[in-house]
């Protein structure tokens, strides 16, 4: 069958088609994205001469060249990575994250709907639940949990995750969604927490950790949420969510801390800034219905998973120094400039 994925020069998006190219040599994977900040055509060249991939350069608000795409492809699949991902840049300026996340998802379903599809599938985030308190350990986030976002990035993919859903039930399109918490592992934009500590350990410069680093993430090795979306795909249920994720609570200034000590650097390059606006404290999955449904379970241990991403960002150094170096270095001085040391 033919996969469009879209998103897929992103960080999740290029290992999910690594993972699928793998798993079914008898797929065709059509890649679509536009390049932004956070599309780096460099990570799909291991695949790019393969005869069952092709990589369209496309904006998915596009609809025209949507449309012309799904004439020419007829494909059977649509996985929706593409999207503006970092909550920090939703914090500066939400109009991108309202056109891509919410415009963008509803011309892919209006193709599907104008085409016909087997199935859409919906990469959601945890983080369209709001957060949880810390003295409450015993909360979790599960499918039925009311949406109640806190950032224009999560109200954004809220906003996507209800039409999505309004598309299945008014026009019967056959539609799965996946919420997933935090992930890391190899090609993620040095941006995000890990590796952006990792490049800022390896300079030594500060690590610029937000308030006093207690807010608390549910960390998956991105290959994990790959075979669950994969799972989903195959077997799941039309019309329903799935939560991901792995039990894998840590605090944020913990994980820095394990950086720094993997890395031997010393903790005083740990700097403690302004905190973000609207910092959601903690995030927890239940992932009991997908382990139920679909025998899923986290492969890959933290301790393990972290060991693998700190020395592929080691490994691979050419390729996050040539985002750092460019214009990377403007939307640090922006994003960091004006935190004041706490
Ligand atoms: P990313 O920012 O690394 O990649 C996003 C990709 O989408 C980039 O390649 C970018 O060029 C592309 N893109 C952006 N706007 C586009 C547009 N208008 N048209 C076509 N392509 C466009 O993001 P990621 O971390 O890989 O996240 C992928 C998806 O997974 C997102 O939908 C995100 O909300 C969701 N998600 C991420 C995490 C996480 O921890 N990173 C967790 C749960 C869910
Ligand atoms: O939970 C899933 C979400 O995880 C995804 O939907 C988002 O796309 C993804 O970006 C991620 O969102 P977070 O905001 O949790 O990830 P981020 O890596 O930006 O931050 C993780 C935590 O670390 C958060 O509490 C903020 C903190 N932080 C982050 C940065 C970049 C810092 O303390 N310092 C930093 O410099």
């Amino acid at each position: 069958m033919t996969i469009i994925v879209t998103g897929g020069a992103g960080f999740i998006g290029s290992n999910f088609i690594f993972y699928e190219l793998e798993k079914h040599k008898e797929d065709r994977i059509v890649c679509v994205d536009s390049l932004t900040y956070a599309g780096n055509l460099s990570t799909l060249e291991p695949v790019m001469n393969q005869l069952n991939f092709r990589f369209v350069k496309l904006d998915i608000c596009d609809r025209e060249g949507v449309y012309r795409l799904f004439e020419e492809e007829k494909p059977q699949v649509i996985v929706n990575f593409a999207a503006e991902s970092h909550v920090d840049r939703s914090i500066d300026n939400p109009e991108i994250f309202l056109q891509t996340n919410i415009v963008g998802t509803s011309v892919l379903m209006d193709a599907c709907r104008k085409y016909g599809i087997d199935r859409y599938h919906q990469v959601s985030t945890d983080e369209v639940y709001g957060d949880l308190p810390l003295d409450r350990p015993d909360l979790f986030f599960h499918e039925d949990t009311p949406i109640h976002t806190s950032s224009p990035y999560s109200t954004s993919k809220a906003s996507a995750d209800l039409l999505v859903m309004a598309y299945h039930r008014t026009y019967g399109l056959p539609v799965t969604i996946s919420r997933c918490s935090n992930n890391y592992g190899p090609y993620q934009f040095p941006e995000k927490l890990i590796p952006l500590m990792i490049a800022n350990a390896l300079a030594d410069k500060p690590l610029p950790v937000y308030g006093e680093g207690l807010n608390v993430r549910d960390w998956l090795y991105v290959e994990d949420h790959c075979k669950a979306i994969d799972l989903i795909l195959r077997k799941g249920t039309v019309g329903e969510v799935y939560n991901i994720g792995g039990h894998n609570e840590m605090k944020n200034i913990d994980i820095v801390k394990l950086i720094c000590r993997y890395l031997d650097k010393p903790e005083s390059l740990i700097t403690h800034v302004t905190d973000r606006k609207g910092h959601d404290m903690r995030y927890a999955i239940d992932p009991t219905k997908i382990h139920n449904e679909l025998g899923w379970l986290p492969e890959t241990k933290f301790q393990d998973g972290i060991k693998m991403t700190i020395q592929w960002y080691l490994d691979n150094k050419t390729w996050w120094e040539n985002i750092v170096n460019g214009e990377y270095q403007n939307y640090y001085r922006k994003m960091y400039g004006n935190r004041k040391e706490m």
